[in-house]
C-alpha cells in the first residue's frame, strides 16, 4: 500500500490551470507545483500569469504562463499544444476560468448571456474534448471542473447566465465521466461556495461603506460556518482529486461551501 505521501506527489505530472494568475486558479496552481506537478498557468490577464508562474518558480517548482482566453478556440489548442511540448504529457487539467458579472435577464442581451456560457461552459467541452484525445493516448489523466454551488442551486437574482453555465458544467462533468471512464480519465467536479478571492471583491466596487457592510452581514448570515472561504480550502480539494488519493472517483461533485446548501 502506497503512504499518504506518495499518493499526493504529482512529480512527473503536467498540468494545466485555467484562470490560473489569480483567485482560486492560482490557490490550486500553487497546490499542484507544491506536490511535484509542472503547471501551465493559462489566464487572460498575461502579466497576473506570468507573475503567479515565477513565484512558484522561485520556491524551486515547475511552471510556466500563457496568455489564453478560454472563450477562443485557438487559444486552447495553444494552451493543450503547448503544454505537451513543454512537459512531455497532459496529465491534469483544471477548467477553473469563469466569470460571474450580475446582471438581471430583463437588462440581459444576447452578447451578455453568450459572453459568460463561451467562457464557463463552451470552453470546458473544448478543453475535455481536445485534453481527452492526449490523456487516452497516454493511458490516462484526471479532470477538474470548478462549478459553483450555483450549479445545483441559485444563489441570487442576476445571474441566470452564470446558473446555466455551471448548471450545464456540472452535466457535462457527469456525461465526460461516463464517455471517458474506460480510457481511465477521471472528471470531477469542485463546486464552491463563497470564497474571497479577487473577482468577489470586484462585485463590490462601487458600493458604499454602509452597503458593503449590509452586503458582507446577509451573505454571512447564509453560511452556517458563518465565515467566507480562504481560496486555498478549494486548492487543497482539488489537489485530492488530482491526485491518486481519489483513485476511485469520477463523475462527482465535491461541495465546498461552509454547510450553505444545508440551508
Ligand atoms: N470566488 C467564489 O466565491 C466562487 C464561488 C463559486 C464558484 N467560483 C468559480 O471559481 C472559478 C474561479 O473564480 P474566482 O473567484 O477565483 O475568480 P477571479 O475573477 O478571482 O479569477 C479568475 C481568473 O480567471 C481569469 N479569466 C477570466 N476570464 C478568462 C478567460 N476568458 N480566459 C482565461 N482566463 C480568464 C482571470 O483573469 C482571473 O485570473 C470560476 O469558475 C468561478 O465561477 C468562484
Amino acid at each position: 500500500m502506497e503512504s499518504n505521501k506518495e499518493l499526493l506527489n504529482l512529480t512527473g505530472k503536467a498540468a494545466i490551470v485555467t484562470g490560473g494568475a489569480k483567485g482560486i486558479g492560482s490557490a490550486i496552481a500553487y497546490r499542484l507545483a507544491e506536490a511535484g506537478a509542472s503547471v501551465l498557468i493559462a489566464d487572460i490577464d498575461e502579466e497576473a500569469a506570468s507573475k503567479c508562474a515565477q513565484d512558484l518558480n522561485i520556491n524551486g517548482w515547475k511552471a510556466i504562463s500563457l496568455k489564453v482566453d478560454v472563450s477562443i478556440e485557438g487559444d486552447i489548442d495553444n494552451m493543450i499544444n503547448t503544454t505537451k511540448d513543454q512537459f512531455g504529457s497532459v496529465d491534469i487539467l483544471v477548467n477553473n476560468a469563469g466569470i460571474y458579472p450580475s446582471k438581471l435577464i430583463k437588462d440581459m442581451s444576447l452578447d451578455d448571456f453568450e459572453k459568460v456560457i463561451h467562457t464557463n461552459l463552451r470552453s470546458v467541452f473544448l478543453s475535455i474534448k481536445k485534453t481527452a484525445e492526449i490523456m487516452k493516448n497516454q493511458g490516462g489523466g484526471k479532470i477538474i471542473n470548478v462549478t459553483s454551488i450555483d450549479a445545483i442551486h441559485p444563489s441570487m437574482a442576476g445571474l441566470a447566465h452564470y446558473d446555466a453555465s455551471k448548471h450545464g458544467e456540472w452535466g457535462l462533468t457527469k456525461n465526460a465521466a461516463l464517455e471517458y471512464a474506460e480510457d481511465k480519465i477521471w472528471i470531477n467536479a469542485i463546486a464552491p461556495g463563497g470564497i474571497a478571492t479577487p473577482g468577489v471583491a470586484a462585485m463590490s466596487q462601487g458600493a458604499s461603506a454602509e452597503q458593503m457592510t449590509e452586503q458582507t452581514d446577509a451573505f454571512l448570515g447564509k453560511i452556517p460556518m458563518h465565515r467566507i472561504g480562504d481560496a486555498d480550502e478549494i486548492a487543497k480539494v482539488a489537489l485530492f482529486l488530482a491526485s491518486d488519493m481519489s483513485s476511485y472517483m469520477t463523475g462527482e461533485q465535491l461541495v465546498v461551501d461552509g454547510g450553505v446548501l444545508l440551508r
